[in-house]
C-alpha cells in the first residue's frame, strides 16, 4: 500500500505539465489541506522542487539529485526487490546493517543503500573506499532456497547483473574478472562482497554487497589503487545519477534472478563467460607450489575457474595467483 508521501509523489509526477489545486489533492490524498502544504514542504526539504501558484495550485519543476528512500522507490519498476529499502546518509558497513536487519527478519529482497561508508568492506579483508555520494555503496539481503556449495552461483550472477547494466546504460565494454571485479578497459569500477549465514544444509541467508565507483575523479582515487581502478565517469566522460542507476541495477536482479530459479545456472554461466575476461586466453598462474601457463575456459556452477593446461588437461580453480596482464595486478 502506498503511502500518502508516495500517492502524492505520484500524481504531482503524472501531471508535470499542469497544476493540481490543493483541493484537488486534498481529496483524492484524503488528508486536509493544512496536511498536504506540510507534505509539500517535506518534499522541498528532500530536495524536490515545487512550484506553488496561487489559485492554481502545485506543480514538480523538478526532482532532487539526493538519493533518498523516496527517490530510490519512485520509478522503480521491481516486484520484490527494493520493496523493503533503506536508506542512509552515512554507515560503517551496509553489509553490517544488511546482517542485522537479515536477524531481525528482513524480507528477501530488502535494500540497504548509503551515501557514503566509514568503513566499506572488501573482499579478502580489504578496505572499501566508499566517499559520499561518488558510488554506489548497496547491500542485498537473498533468501535463497539453495545449499550453502551453491553460494557463488549469487555472486557470479550479481556480476553478470552489472556487467549487463553498465553495458547497456553506458555503451561501455564491461568484463568481469574471475571472481566477481566488474573491470572497464581493465581498470575495476566495481567489487562484489558475498557474506552469508546457512546451516549445514541450507543458506539462512546472503548479504550482497555491491560496491561500483560512479561518479569520482580519477584524481580522487587513494594512491594505491589509482593505476587499477576507474569510476564510470572517468570511462564515459560523464557524471551519472546514482539513483536511476540503482533503480536500473535492482530491475536487472530481479528478473536475472528469477531466469536463475526457472532455469537454473546455465543461461548465468553463460552470460559470465560472454563477459569473462581473459576468456580463451593464456596467463600465468601460480600457487604456494607451482607456476605454470593455461587457458581460461570458463566457470563452474561452484564458482571455481576451469583452465586448460597445455597438456590438455582441463582443471578447477578455486583460489590462486592469476598474472592478469595488463595492468599487471593479481586476484
Ligand atoms: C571487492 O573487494 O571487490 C568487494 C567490494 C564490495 C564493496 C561493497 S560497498 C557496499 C557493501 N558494503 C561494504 O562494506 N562492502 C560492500
Amino acid at each position: 500500500m502506498a503511502s500518502t508521501r508516495m500517492k502524492l509523489i505520484n500524481l504531482l509526477e503524472n501531471n508535470r505539465a499542469e497544476y493540481i489545486s490543493g483541493q484537488e489533492l486534498s481529496n483524492q490524498l484524503d488528508i486536509s489541506r493544512t496536511a498536504v502544504w506540510k507534505h509539500m514542504k517535506q518534499l522541498e526539504l528532500d530536495g524536490y522542487q515545487i512550484e506553488a501558484a496561487p489559485r492554481k495550485g502545485y506543480r514538480i519543476i523538478s526532482n532532487p539529485d539526493k538519493v533518498s528512500q523516496n527517490t530510490l522507490q519512485w520509478g522503480l519498476e521491481t516486484k520484490w526487490m527494493g520493496k523493503h529499502l533503506h536508506h542512509y546518509d552515512q554507515v560503517n558497513s551496509t553489509q553490517d546493517i544488511g546482517h542485522e536487519l537479515a536477524k531481525e527478519g528482513a524480507p528477501h529482497g530488502t535494500v540497504i543503500v548509503a551515501d557514503e561508508q566509514l568503513k566499506g568492506k572488501g573482499r579478502k579483508a580489504r578496505s572499501w573506499h566508499s566517499k559520499k555520494g561518488e558510488g554506489i555503496w548497496m547491500s542485498i539481503i537473498l533468501r535463497p532456497d539453495l545449499a550453502p556449495v551453491q553460494a557463488p552461483q549469487i555472486t557470479l550472477l550479481a556480476a553478470t547483473v552489472l556487467a549487463q547494466v553498465l553495458a547497456v546504460e553506458g555503451d561501455v565494454e564491461p568484463q568481469i574478472k574471475w571472481p566477481n571485479d566488474l573491470l572497464i578497459d581493465h581498470k575495476k569500477v566495481s567489487g562484489i562482497l558475498t557474506e552469508m549465514q546457512a546451516e549445514q544444509d541450507h543458506i539462512q541467508y546472503i548479504v550482497i554487497g555491491i560496491g561500483m565507483n560512479v561518479n569520482q575523479d580519477g584524481s580522487k582515487f587513494p594512491d594505491d589503487i589509482r593505476y587499477k581502478a576507474s569510476s564510470l565517469k572517468e570511462s564515459t566522460g560523464h557524471a551519472w545519477d546514482i539513483t536511476k542507476l540503482i533503480q536500473k541495477i535492482l530491475k536487472k536482479f530481479e528478473h536475472t534472478y528469477e531466469v536463475f530459479l526457472k532455469e537454473g545456472f546455465k543461461p548465468i554461466k553463460l552470460t559470465w563467460e560472454h563477459y569473462g575476461y581473459r576468456i580463451d586466453e593464456t596467463v600465468t598462474i601460480s600457487t604456494m607450489k607451482k607456476k605454470w601457463k593455461a587457458t581460461l575456459v570458463g566457470i563452474e556452477a561452484d564458482g571455481a575457474l576451469q583452465i586448460r593446461n597445455e597438456d590438455g588437461s582441463h582443471e578447477k580453480l578455486y583460489s590462486a595467483e592469476i598474472e592478469w596482464g595488463e595492468g599487471g595486478y593479481h586476484a
